[in-house]
């Protein structure tokens, strides 16, 4: 790939947005107001605005391997903390994909050096559920349902942050899991009861006001 593609695309892009208002880029730059926190995976082929349709200031996005909210991470944590204390997120949400080559690789049983600790996250998600994914005969059955366990329990791990459990108790945050089905393109909701699953936690993860 020839980098400059990407300047002559980005003045092409500018002037296509200058054709429809003249003010795009002085309201853009005047302040961010998103609605929407999207965590998903750093895989190139799930591009976070593409596929909800949404334009530059509507979704505050983190992406990172298999789309993981580490308890240890700053990064995440400072992400989601942001988003619920100063831009006031109505919305949260988790996205996964089927084919996630982070969920395949904690699936094997072997040492991939630096991604240990990283793919620790979701092998234990596995060991969570192990009763139920080693019951599913077919592997990318099995796969494909570990992809969907990890979008929950990384919800679970959202709501086990503090901030998170204060804006969830007052009704200023919705939690929701979502997989994209790379091969139709589909987003799907995996419509988590998040009600249940605070319940659940909160005998041990009691932190929010
Ligand atoms: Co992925």
């Amino acid at each position: 790939m020839d980098i400059n593609y990407i300047f002559k695309n980005n003045e092409r892009w500018i002037e296509e947005r200058l054709a429809t208002d003249s003010d795009y880029f002085n309201k853009l730059s005047s302040g961010q107001n998103p609605q929407l926190l999207y965590i998903g995976c750093s895989d190139s082929r799930v591009s976070a605005e593409e596929i909800m349709g949404l334009k530059p200031g509507e979704v505050f996005v983190h992406r990172n391997i298999s789309n993981v909210v580490g308890n240890i991470d700053l990064n995440t944590q400072s992400v989601v903390d942001f988003a619920i204390k100063h831009l006031n997120v109505a919305h949260i949400v988790v996205c996964g994909h089927y084919q996630c080559g982070g969920v395949k690789a904690a699936m094997q049983a072997k040492d991939l050096g630096l991604l240990n600790p990283w793919l620790r996250i979701i092998r234990d998600v596995y060991r969570l559920h192990a009763k139920e994914l080693n019951s599913i005969e077919d592997d990318e059955k099995r796969y494909d349902r570990l992809v969907e366990l990890n979008v929950v329990e990384q919800c679970i791990n959202l709501i086990k942050i503090a901030s998170v459990q204060e804006a969830y108790n007052k009704g200023a945050v919705t939690i929701h899991g979502w997989v994209m089905h790379l091969k139709s393109g589909r987003l799907i909701d995996l419509n988590i009861d998040i009600e249940k699953e605070m319940k659940h936690i909160k005998e041990v993860y009691n932190l929010g006001k």
